[in-house]
This record gives structure tokens, C-alpha cells and sequence, in this order.
């Protein structure tokens, strides 16, 4: 749009473009900013889903602790590190490790995944997405070579965000992130677009909220609800919600690492795509073993389950040559950082783990976290 050229724009200058523009309007603005700050090239994560147990009853969750008809599984630390070296021989420099909260596992286990995987993969960076853990947990991680973490904040609105996650606040969510800054992560947040009692106000807050929060990177999926949850029979919000939030994203936070999700894949069958020409720069092919992965369904039908990780792969590299794009194996580490992230472990960063002292990231999260949050939801939920 040439109406909105390509300098920074404040953020009610966004808004008020968003407000106006049409879909395809704003989404090709999006995608015009995406590939000015980030090319044409879009990055891989490979994602292990590692367990499928949770200790969280979320409305909205396939693997919700009340759901009694999941098989619940959790790989052993050596099965999640053999899937990152085959991920590593297959090119992937870079892994996210997703579970359901589990935190006993999370504390045990994970870290030492994380260290085989940082010891077999030492170029590769190391996500992890484990739900709400205490700081301590989160430095101990951090000190074994995880480089970032994913936490998505899942609804800005705090009523809504209590009654779907089981009484647990958004202040604590917020916390966590805040704590995951200081200690040096690179910080991934983001929510579901389409819930329940969520309205037009709600997604423009979920899309400032991220902005607030200066994440480095922001997960973004329709909610697509799931039958043996209490919101089976919620309606289905077309993707064009989702592709507008994702182009929203977009222009609040240009630098921003954007999955075009596996979500977003499974409700259209060219969902990703159609992320990616909205703003989004990452995709994710699931590298779990199909046993697993048939296990790990947040929502009902996820594509991929029947697929090895290295048909994923092939298949997203022609997905991408259908749009103009290529897929990168770089590690993709956020830009803030200009190329600086350390490969391997025992990277300085680490004695801010073992002090958490305000890295210059923590400052607009703490603020974030403190301005955005009513005061009933600020401490611990
Ligand atoms: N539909 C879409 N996304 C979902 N997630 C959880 N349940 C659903 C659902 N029914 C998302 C949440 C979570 C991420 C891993 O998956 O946003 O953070
Ligand atoms: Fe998995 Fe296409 S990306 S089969």
C-alpha cells in the first residue's frame, strides 16, 4: 500500500490501517514488509513433541489433563536427542522442543535432552516450549544450552484468559516471559485467534500486547475446536481472521521471527501458505515420529501425522517454490541480536542465567508485564 510506505509507523497509524484495509489490502502490505526486513527465505524449526501429558485443564486442549481418551506418552531424553541428530544430518539448525506443563519431567528430563542435543548439535539452537515453569527451572535450562523458549500468552483478555485455562491468571503467564527474558532467552509469545468470547477488541489487544512485549518471535493459530474438550461445538472463525491478526503482527513487529503454524495448515489446506503471504517467515515441520505425533492432538485435523520429518521437509521446500519462496536451514536467531548469538554451550549469557540481572530485553517485558495486567491479575494467579 503505498499509502503506508515501508518506514516505521506508530502503532495507532497501524491500527488505523487495520481497521480500513481489507484483507488483502493489509496482508499485502505484510508480506511487502516481511520481505524487505526478511527476504525471501523462509526458516525451518524442526518441532519435537516430546509429551503429550499436562497438569493444565485449558478449555481449549486436545491433551487437557481431563481428557481421558488421550494415550499419553513422553519420550526419554535419548529418543528426543536422536530426533534432533537425524533433524541435524537432514540440514535443521534448529529445534523446538514442545510439550504439554509437566513440570516434574521438564526438570528432569528436558535438561538432559537440551544437553545432548546442544552436545550432538552444536551449531543447531535449541527452543524449547514447556509451559509455565519456576525461574530457577528456566535458568537451569538455560545453563545447559537452551537458547530460547515459547510461551504463548494464548488470550490478552484476562477474564477470558482465567475461565479458559483453569482459574490460572494472565499475570502469571506474564511473569514467566518476564523471567525467560531476564535470563537471556530469546522470547516467543503469541495466542489463538478465533476463541470463544473473544471479540474485534480482543485481537487488536493480543496484537499490542505482543508489540508491549518486544518478542522476538510470535506463534499465531486459529483455534479449531476439539471434540472431547468443553468447547466442542464452538463455532470455527474462518482462517481470514487469522491471516488478518498475522498481518497485524507483521507490521507492529517488523524484526519478529512468524511461524505460518501447523494450525493454521490444518483448517485450510493452503493455511500455510496463505500465513506466509500475510507476513508470517518460519514454518515448522514436525520431525516427532508419527507413533508419537498421532498422540499430540491439541485440536482435531492436524495435518502431518502420517509423515516422516524428511517428507515434511521435501514437501515445504515445493510448498515454498509454489509461492516464490525457499526454505533456509539457518538457525534464524532473532535480529536484535545482528548475527551475535553464540553457537554451543556455556555461552556468556550464562551468568546473567546464573544472576538474573534486567537484560536490556526484560525492561519493556517487566513493564509489560505490570501496565497491561489489572492489578487483581499482577501477582501470582
Ligand atoms: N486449536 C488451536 N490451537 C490450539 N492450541 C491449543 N489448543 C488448540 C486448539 N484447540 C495452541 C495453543 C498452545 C499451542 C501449543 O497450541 O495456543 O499454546
Ligand atoms: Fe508435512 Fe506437507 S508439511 S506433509
Amino acid at each position: 500500500m503505498a499509502e503506508l510506505a515501508t518506514r516505521e509507523r506508530e502503532p495507532a497509524e497501524i491500527l488505523a490501517f487495520y481497521a480500513k484495509a481489507g484483507t488483502e489490502a493489509l496482508t499485502g502490505r505484510a508480506r511487502e514488509l516481511c520481505l524487505e526486513r526478511h527476504g525471501r527465505r523462509i526458516l525451518l524449526r524442526g518441532l519435537i513433541e516430546y509429551s503429550n501429558r499436562c497438569a493444565c485443564d485449558c478449555l481449549y486442549c486436545g491433551i487437557r489433563r481431563s481428557n481421558a481418551r488421550v494415550y499419553r506418552y513422553r519420550l526419554e531424553p535419548e529418543e528426543i536427542a536422536a530426533l534432533a541428530r537425524k533433524g541435524y544430518a537432514a540440514g535443521l539448525r534448529s529445534f523446538v522442543l514442545q510439550g504439554g506443563e509437566d513440570p516434574a519431567y521438564a526438570e528432569a528430563a528436558l535438561p538432559r535432552a537440551v544437553e545432548m542435543i546442544r552436545e550432538s548439535c552444536p551449531e543447531a539452537a535449541i527452543t524449547l516450549s514447556a509451559g509455565i515453569l519456576d525461574r530457577a527451572a528456566y535458568g537451569r535450562l538455560k545453563l545447559v544450552g537452551a537458547d530460547r523458549y515459547l510461551l504463548r500468552f494464548e488470550t490478552s483478555d484476562p477474564e477470558l484468559h482465567r475461565s479458559l485455562r483453569g482459574g490460572v491468571g494472565l499475570g502469571r503467564r506474564l511473569e514467566a516471559l518476564v523471567d525467560l527474558a531476564d535470563l537471556g532467552y530469546q522470547v516467543g509469545s503469541g495466542y489463538m485467534v478465533g476463541l470463544p468470547g473473544e471479540t474485534e477488541e480482543t485481537r487488536v489487544d493480543n496484537a499490542l500486547l505482543c508489540r508491549e512485549l518486544r518478542l522476538d518471535m510470535v506463534g499465531i493459530g486459529p483455534f479449531i475446536p476439539h471434540g472431547d474438550t468443553p468447547l466442542a461445538g464452538s463455532p470455527q472463525s474462518p482462517i481470514e481472521l487469522t491471516l488478518r491478526a498475522a498481518a497485524l503482527v507483521r507490521l507492529l513487529l517488523p524484526d519478529a521471527h512468524m511461524p505460518a503454524t501447523t494450525a493454521a495448515g490444518s483448517l485450510d489446506p493452503e493455511g500455510r501458505e496463505k500465513m506466509i503471504l500475510a507476513g508470517a517467515n518460519v514454518l515448522m515441520p514436525n520431525i516427532t515420529p508419527p507413533s508419537a505425533k498421532r498422540n499430540y492432538l491439541l485440536y482435531p485435523g492436524k495435518i502431518c501425522l502420517d509423515e516422516e520429518g524428511e517428507t515434511c521437509i521435501g514437501c515445504l521446500s515445493l510448498r515454498m517454490k509454489t509461492i516464490g519462496r525457499e526454505i533456509s536451514f539457518d538457525r534464524g536467531d532473532a535480529p536484535r541480536l545482528g548475527g551475535q548469538a553464540k553457537v554451543g554451550a556455556g555461552t556468556d549469557l550464562d551468568h546473567e542465567a546464573a544472576v538474573p540481572a534486567a537484560a536490556p530485553s526484560s525492561v519493556p517485558l517487566a513493564q509489560a508485564a505490570s501496565s497491561s495486567v489489572p492489578a487483581k491479575e499482577g501477582a501470582h494467579a
